[in-house]
């Protein structure tokens, strides 16, 4: 081979490689001034010997003449659309009716993935060279964007071959165009800028970018390309679809990390709230989670109907908002005496959770919203989790709606409710108040405090108003015969109850101290403070300066810990707690080192605790957090939207764990 043939084939191996690279594994090897310097090498040479140009040249994505009007392509095999499933029973439904279909019982495996919003293309490679792309249409036939589709990066312009496994001579590739969060505000941004209309969305966005006549107004919008299906490919089959997606990725597409198999149905549905869970913190808008049925050979048996697939469903995502009228609005009494507003709404469904109630935490907040009973009200959950009032439809109003005022006394006891100066929150005075106690109670008895399985908040309710219980304490000498005759209590529970409380006195120091109820006192806390004082009567007597010392306690946790010790109540309550066998010394740091050794290395956004915090928890327990993966790396921890060491971590085989699969590695230390 001459050289320039040989440099040029070169360089362009190069270059798509670090295309590759920073495009479809978000990973570049190379800086911008590197990776320019190789381009204007390629163009230059091609420049000089046009005859040596070939399609696949990365100089060729961009700079094709405008069309007049797009072609059409009629798809060798038409673009299916998918039916929708909108709750738990239609999913089920859908794993019945196949079993039905298959006249099968057996367990049916499937595959989750993120249903991406964006709009369908299909891609066509002969002898591994793009040859082809068209857009869905109308399922039959669409418009030939193939100089369009060139622009979008990562997208191979000639298929990756790996090792001794030969590209098929045709390879049609199918997947979603889409355009990110980030990308389409910044767009949008410049649109505005330049006197230019908004897009409504990004899907709006991507799909109007991608049918510019002029591929070079294409090559300026930020698009990008997920796989996530073949059409016809001459030469090769596939057991699977998780093959099929495997695959893909071999051949240089960009997959979606959170592509999920599970072996059953049930599987399907954990991933759908998993991936429900990511949703916020991705950079592209999903809408919900495509189930589809794993093996190829049963998608053949199961075939189409009008249309949809058998073989798979969208499970989409129930809306985030939705309106309602505020009934009611209860004035509720928590654990420390806080009065705080509740609305109680006429019950909606949201992220398929029933909303019946939000808080509305304080008079100002009222105020400030202008929440009346009757309004209407446009309810979301915060963060999908806590349900919370958005705004009034003011609009609805009749006129009828009634302001709300605090109560002047507890709703629970009777006693004065006042709001302290500086203080946004409205308190009942009495500390023995009825409603405080069942709470306090509550807590103590809850799964994460010193979980005791079946003291629910009815039965908690009833000791309280029986004057069977008191403190937490009266609960260690509880009876069996006391319990009898209670609301729905016969013997048998009765008997489990009681046993359930004495089990719960091996309850760990850290777990009592938590489930004590004092203010500004979390599990974190708790921690923070038996680590330095791990005796509970040594701490009982520690001051606040003495408390404030401490790393990570400031003023407020100090005087509150303070203030709980100081009273003599608690304090013979925490006496008898000793007596009757409840550990009170919680085991030295010394014991807690089960991570020495061993590195950890994290990649994506974690949901539960920022990156900083879960490198000190290694840290805390005697273990490393690195920055790369390496062989020597024993975990890599993946969040949402991982970047390349989650690629690098399956390439060396280093063991992958999920947020919670960490937490569980972390408390199984803490615990042995
Ligand atoms: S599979 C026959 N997988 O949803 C199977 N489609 O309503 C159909 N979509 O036109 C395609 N994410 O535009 C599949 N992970 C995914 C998808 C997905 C988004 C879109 C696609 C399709 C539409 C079907």
């Amino acid at each position: 081979m001459s050289y320039p043939q040989k440099r040029i084939q070169d360089l362009r191996e190069i270059i798509n490689f670090h295309n590759y690279r920073y495009y479809v594994l978000d990973d570049p090897e190379v800086d911008d001034q590197e990776y320019d310097r190789l381009f204007r090498e390629l163009q230059d040479l091609e420049g000089k010997y046009p005859d040596l140009v070939t399609p696949d040249s990365p100089t060729q994505r961009v700079g094709a003449p405008p069309l007049r009007e797009f072609g059409s392509v009629t798809h060798a095999i038409p673009m299916l659309s998918l039916g929708n499933a909108f709750d738990v029973e239609e999913v089920v439904e859908f794993d019945r009716r196949i079993k039905r279909f298959l006249k099968s019982e057996d367990v049916v495996e499937y595959v989750a993935e993120p249903k991406l919003d964006g709009l369908a293309v299909e891609l066509v490679y002969r002898d591994g060279l793009f040859e082809v792309g068209s857009t869905r249409g109308d399922g039959f036939t669409g418009e030939d964007v193939t100089q369009n589709l060139k622009t979008i990066r990562s997208i191979p312009l000639r298929l990756l071959s790996t090792k001794n496994v030969p590209i098929p001579p045709v390879v049609e590739v199918r997947g979603e165009v889409i355009m990110g969060k980030k990308a389409f505000n910044e767009l949008n941004r410049i649109r505005v800028e330049a006197g230019e209309s908004r897009f409504a969305n990004p899907r709006n966005a991507a799909a109007g970018s991608l049918r510019q006549l002029d591929s070079s107004i294409t090559a300026r919008r930020p698009l990008d390309l997920f796989c996530y299906g073949v059409g016809v490919v001459e030469g090769r089959s596939f057991s699977t679809h998780w093959d099929v997606l495997q695959t893909l990725g071999g051949w240089g597409f960009k997959v979606n990390s959170h592509v999920r198999a599970c072996r059953d149905i049930r599987g399907a549905m954990g991933a759908y709230q998993d991936i429900e869970g990511l949703r916020e913190n991705l950079d592209y808008e999903i809408d919900g989670v495509v189930i589809k049925v794993n093996s190829i050979a049963l998608q053949n048996r199961l075939g189409a109907v009008s249309r949809s697939p058998r073989w798979a469903i969208a499970y989409k995502f129930s809306p985030r908002q939705a309106t309602t009228t505020v009934i009611e609005i209860k004035a509720q009494v928590g654990r420390t005496g806080a009065v705080t507003p509740v609305a109680v709404m006429n019950p909606v469904f949201l992220s398929g959770v029933r909303i019946s109630r939000a808080t509305l935490h304080n008079q100002d907040e009222i105020e400030k919203k202008e929440i009346r009973v009757g309004d209407t009200v446009i309810v979301r959950r915060a963060g999908d989790v806590i349900p919370e009032i958005v705004c009034v439809v003011k609009e609805k109003r009749t006129g009828k709606e009634i302001p709300f005022l605090m109560p002047a006394k507890c709703p629970a006891c009777g006693s004065p409710v006042v709001r302290l100066e500086g203080e946004a929150i409205h308190r009942c005075i009495n500390v023995s108040c009825p409603a405080q106690v069942k709470k306090t109670i509550g807590h103590f008895a809850s799964k994460r405090a010193m979980d005791i399985d079946g003291l629910g908040d009815k039965l908690i309710s009833q000791l309280v108003d029986k004057g069977l219980v008191r403190t937490v304490a009266d609960l260690y000498t509880l009876k069996a015969e006391e319990l009898i005759g209670l609301d729905r209590m016969a013997a048998k529970s009765a008997g489990n109850i009681i046993s359930a409380v004495q089990t719960s006195k091996q309850k760990e120091t850290d777990r009592l101290l938590y489930a004590l109820g004092i203010r500004h006192v979390g599990e974190h806390v708790a921690h923070v403070l038996l680590d330095r004082y791990p005796d509970i009567e040594e701490l009982m007597g520690v001051s606040e300066e003495e408390l404030m010392a401490l790393d990570e306690i400031g003023p407020e946790v100090a005087r509150s810990v303070r203030c709980f010790f100081g009273l003599e109540s608690n304090r013979d309550m925490i006496g008898r707690l000793k007596q009757v066998g409840i550990k009170m010394v919680f085991p030295k740091k010394a014991q807690r080192t089960d991570l020495r050794g061993k590195t950890f290395v994290f990649t994506g956004t974690l949901q539960r605790f920022s990156r900083a915090e879960a490198e000190k928890m290694v840290a805390s327990l005697g273990g490393k957090a690195g920055s790369s993966v390496s062989k020597r790396t024993d975990y890599v921890v993946v969040g949402s939207e991982p970047g390349s060491k989650y690629v690098m971590a399956q390439k060396l085989g280093v063991p992958i764990l999920s947020e919670s699969d960490f937490l569980a590695v972390v408390n199984a230390s803490f615990t042995a």
